[in-house]
């Protein structure tokens, strides 16, 4: 494995009732402004739990946080914590939430004229606001990584910067028993398609990355679809809370190389066509996984034997059955496999290859290697 530097400071607080630690988490004195998406947590009690934590605490609330969070609401979000004079965020919600919370972090103290620019021209993070988070739906990893997907007009640009990594993380498998089986699936296939990017690549010589990485799979496969089946299993839940995490906290990517290209056509689908993040990603990867089979040929023979038990056999068809058990996966968690399923042609093409094009964002892969021609070869495997 190459050499590589890991450090997550995020304090992680899990468990039943450990939305209370708030009081403790955030210093004294803080003037918090506690950040959130639609409502939900209003009506399954999270906010109701975040108020009493915060008795103690002058605060106030900042609500209509968006899936996929748009820069026009979080540069609100920005004028009121700069007009009220906040010194702490609290994001209280799932990874759209987060990532919001995290650039109005970053925006609220950039010296330049336009925020934007921290996304659209990676212009570096040089002080951020601290902030804290408390998860309701395990997904992104966002609780406790430097990553963050903002989104304006229909550009979906992603940031990263270690200021802007939440100080603690209140991770309470109970808050996400209010999920519907929509959100549920989209969390386990976006955390199951984290590991993939990481994992899916060439050998590294990485053995304990590579056993971290299939034991996630393993949990998800195993838990995802239970899940669906008995909604009020908290035990499931918490596994899904924890592998969801795991799957992206930097610590199965360290000294490996990492794929990424699923991730970014799949945010091209969602800004063009609104789809589902965990969707998009399940739309793109049975067909990434046919069209590069070769360049990740050892790989997926090793996910063939170790995740599905496929050992048997001409390694082309093990190759084809590991290709033929994820999708059935994904099929069973009730999520698209393709663009057909998704209501779109081949008429998307052109606008999400234009997309990728428009945003710099090519050539994508391990190996840097997939251009506009592949990334368009990919997307034809996946119509149907
Ligand atoms: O807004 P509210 O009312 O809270 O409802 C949300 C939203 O409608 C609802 N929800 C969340 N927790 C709930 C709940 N409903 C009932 N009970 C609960 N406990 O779920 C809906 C979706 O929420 P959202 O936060 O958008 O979902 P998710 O966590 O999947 O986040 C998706 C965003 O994260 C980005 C995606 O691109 C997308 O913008 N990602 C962030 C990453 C990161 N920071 O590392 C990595 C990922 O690959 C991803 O790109
Ligand atoms: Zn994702």
């Amino acid at each position: 494995m190459d050499n590589f530097v890991y450090e997550n400071p995020t304090r992680i607080h899990f468990g039943s009732g450990q939305i209370a630690a708030l009081a403790e988490a955030i210093p004294t004195g803080a003037r918090v402004l506690m950040l959130y998406g639609g409502g939900s947590i209003k009506s399954n009690g999270v906010y109701d739990q975040v108020a009493a934590a915060l008795a103690g605490f002058d605060w106030e609330a900042f609500g209509g946080i968006e899936p996929n969070p748009r820069y026009d609401t979080l540069m609100r979000a920005v004028e009121r914590v700069r007009a009220g004079g906040f010194d702490y965020l609290l994001a209280v919600g799932g990874g759209s939430v987060i990532d919001g919370s995290k650039f109005v972090a970053a925006a609220a103290c950039y010296a330049g004229d336009d925020p934007w620019a921290i996304l659209a021209e990676q212009a570096p993070v040089r002080e951020a606001l601290p902030l804290g988070c408390v998860l309701t739906l395990p997904a992104t990893g966002s609780e406790t990584n430097i990553n963050a997907v903002v989104t304006r007009a229909e550009r979906k640009l992603a940031f990263y910067s270690p200021l802007v990594r939440p100080r603690f993380a209140i991770l309470d498998p109970a808050t996400t028993l209010s999920l519907a089986p929509r959100q549920i699936a989209n969390g386990v296939v976006d955390a199951f398609v984290h590991v993939i990017e990481q994992y899916l690549t060439y050998p590294a010589d990485a053995r304990v990355q590579d056993r971290f990485a299939e034991g996630l799979l393993l949990t998800l496969i195993e838990t995802g679809p239970k899940a669906l089946d008995d909604p009020n299993d908290l035990t499931l839940r918490a596994d899904i809370m924890w592998a969801a995490s795991l799957a992206l906290n930097g610590l199965i990517g360290c000294g490996v190389p990492q794929d990424w290209a699923t991730h970014r056509i799949g945010h091209e689908l969602t800004a063009h066509f609104g789809i589902d993040h965990g969707r998009s990603l399940t739309i793109v990867l049975p067909a990434l996984m046919q069209a590069r089979r070769a360049a990740k040929r050892d790989k997926l023979l090793q996910y063939a034997e170790r995740v599905f038990g496929i050992d048997q056999g001409e390694p082309e068809a093990r190759i084809d059955q590991a290709i033929a058990q994820t999708r059935a996966f994904f099929q069973r968690m009730g999520v698209e496999t393709s663009l057909a399923d998704a209501g779109l042609d081949a008429t998307a093409i052109d606008t999400l290859v234009a997309g990728l094009e428009d945003n710099h964002l090519l050539p994508l892969g391990e190996r840097g290697d997939i251009g506009s021609a592949e990334v368009r070869a990919i997307l034809e495997g996946a119509l149907r």
